[in-house]
């Protein structure tokens, strides 16, 4: 058995953590999927056919995100990673800065991040709170409407995968927070853990999420309340 200072938690998170802070989930009943077709503006052929519908829906967003601040949950995932003896890794599908903007610093956004733009030609990333348009070039080689959202859409590769691969696999707890379960890579990271077979797993979402069955523990309720009471019982008691 490690010690406690050798222990590794993993976090992954989806909108549901972020939901409380006014920024709104895809699939629950008024979620961004029920109003939107993802194909059109959250994959490459959606924004090769109308870039200016893509741009105009995420400049929208980019401006909520930019005035949302973090709730309870994520300040007790901050306060877990500074008071915690081992590692805690956050590994995010969230696009918004709530979790480092909560005291997290470990934060991986597997899903990118929408107040970063990217070079979709030299593929140079820049930090962007403004609106995004065709006439923007890029800093860096000077291309002429190349510039998308540093997000990662349906049909492209998350990120950071070898990195989440490797702490899914060492990993001593995996907790997931607020996500449905219902996007790959993400909703297996949970069997992959399982798979193990060392790990303990806890779901902490409002509803049982589709892999629910999978964990140890399930926890539900509103993030704002089940997040920062697990991680004080956490921080005393361990798991
Ligand atoms: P979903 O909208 O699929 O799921 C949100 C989950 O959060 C649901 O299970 C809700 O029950 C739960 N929830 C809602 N409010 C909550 C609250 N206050 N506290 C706790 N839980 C709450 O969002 P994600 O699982 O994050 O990807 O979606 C995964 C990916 O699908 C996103 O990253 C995005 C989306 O398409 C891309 O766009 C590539």
């Amino acid at each position: 058995m490690p010690a406690m200072e050798d222990k590794r938690i993993v976090i992954l998170t989806g909108a549901g953590v972020s939901a409380e802070s006014g920024l709104g989930t895809f699939r629950d009943k008024d979620g961004l999927w029920t109003k939107y077709d993802l194909n059109d503006v959250a994959t490459p052929e959606g924004f090769a056919r109308n870039p200016v519908f893509v741009h105009d829906f995420y400049n929208k967003r980019r401006q909520n995100l930019v005035d949302a601040t973090p709730n309870a949950a994520h300040h007790a995932l901050g306060r877990l990673e500074t008071e915690f003896p081992g590692e805690v890794l956050v590994v995010t599908q969230n696009i918004d800065r709530l979790h480092e903007m909560g005291g997290s610093k470990n934060v991986l956004h597997m899903h990118g991040e929408m107040l970063k733009s990217r070079c979709d030609i030299c593929m140079h990333v820049i930090y962007w709170e403004g609106d995004l348009s065709l006439e923007m070039q890029c800093e860096q080689c000077g291309a002429a409407g190349a510039m998308r959202p540093h997000v990662v859409w349906f049909g492209e590769m998350p990120f950071y995968m070898d990195d989440i691969q490797m702490e899914l696999d060492r990993c001593d707890l995996f907790v997931s927070v607020g996500t449905s379960g219902s996007v790959y890579p993400a909703a297996g990271f949970v069997s992959q853990v399982r798979h193990r077979g060392k790990a303990h797993t806890v779901e902490l979402n409002l509803e049982p999420s589709e892999g629910s069955a999978m964990f140890h523990d399930s926890v539900l309720g509103p993030a704002t309340k089940v997040v920062p009471a697990y991680v004080d019982e956490l921080l005393a008691n361990g798991w």
